[in-house]
């Protein structure tokens, strides 16, 4: 029934997502665990938690997502973001919950150049895609009850812990401290505001469509560049900025050229989509700076 109340574990509580999930589910009954009360490396420890919550849905955040990072630490981000999901797929399985496992449109390699549908070959090009795309095989073979959820370029009031700040923040600070920015304009994305994201996770579970991968970030598409240039224009600050490209930028971990996810399975399970980013940048920002 859809307005039931559910019994909902989010697991990685206190991350970016996982504060928006608090609060767009407040509801349902929750029960949040944290990295500190629950390791996803740790199958018992999984396993224990689950038996004893008996949830009817758990929501998967946790993994490592500093993608730099990851590029230089294989061996542990494969161990979160892999055999971390197939303890949660497994241990959902054995209690009969359903899963939403979070990933990332970085499980695509960015050379298709219009909008991924959930069943385009993937071909990821950094160790945090190969990652997250072989925890979504683990939670697909161990799990037939899954919701893989990708979505893309997160931000929103809670700091990611992966990466200490997000875009939108980095951006308003380097303004502050420096003459000149350079921002990549070579790689096209959704950027995607948390508070949107949790509402769209909400409907999904309350709609529960048929189980499957579901593509979910705001509408349109921009370069890291033209989101820049949004985030002033909306704060009203000129600083000089440049466009650079990644090859220019030499990040540790290669993106994607093109990571736009369409939104195609929400709309056909009839669920509405989330808005245009730069309407989510503006309302992100007129909250986070009171205007
Ligand atoms: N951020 C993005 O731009 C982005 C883009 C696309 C997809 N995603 C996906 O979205 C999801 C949420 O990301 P986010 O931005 O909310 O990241 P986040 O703020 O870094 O949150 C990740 C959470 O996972 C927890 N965690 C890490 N290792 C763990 C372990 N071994 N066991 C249990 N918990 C562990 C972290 O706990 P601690 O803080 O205590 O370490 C943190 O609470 C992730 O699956 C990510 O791959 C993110």
């Amino acid at each position: 029934m859809k307005n039931k109340r559910k019994t909902i574990v989010i697991i990685g509580a206190d991350g970016q997502l996982g504060m928006n999930l608090q609060h767009a589910l407040s509801k349902h009954r929750l029960e949040l665990l944290t990295y500190q009360q629950v390791d996803v490396l740790d199958r018992t420890q999984v396993e224990d938690a689950l038996g004893r919550i008996r949830p009817e849905w758990v929501i998967n955040t946790a993994a490592l997502t500093h993608v730099d990072w990851c590029e230089e630490n294989d061996v542990k981000a494969f161990q979160v973001n892999a055999l971390g999901a197939r303890h949660v797929g497994e241990s959902c399985r054995a209690n009969g919950a359903r899963l939403v496992q979070i990933s990332t449109d970085y499980v695509f390699d960015g050379k298709k150049g219009t909008p991924y549908r959930e069943d385009d070959p993937t071909g990821p090009l950094n160790v945090y895609g190969i990652t997250k795309l072989a925890g979504e095989n683990y939670v697909r073979s161990a799990h037939p009850d899954h919701y893989i959820v990708r979505t893309s370029g997160l931000y929103g009031p809670y700091p990611c812990w992966g990466k200490g700040t997000n875009f939108v923040d980095t951006m308003l600070t380097l303004a502050a401290q420096k003459d000149v920015l350079h921002v990549v304009d070579d790689e096209v994305l959704t950027p995607t505001y948390t508070e949107d994201l949790a509402e769209q996770l909400r409907t999904l579970i309350e709609a529960s469509p048929p189980p499957g991968v579901y593509h979910a970030t705001n509408d349109g598409e921009c370069s890291w560049y033209e989101f820049a240039r949004a985030i002033f224009e909306h704060t009203g600050m000129s600083p000089r900025i440049e466009k650079t490209t990644a090859a220019e930028w030499k990040a540790v971990a290669k993106r994607p050229a093109y990571s736009v996810l369409g939104n195609e399975a929400l709309r056909l399970a009839g669920i509405e989509t989330m808005p245009h980013w730069k309407d989510a940048l503006g309302r992100y920002l007129s909250k986070k700076l009171g205007s």
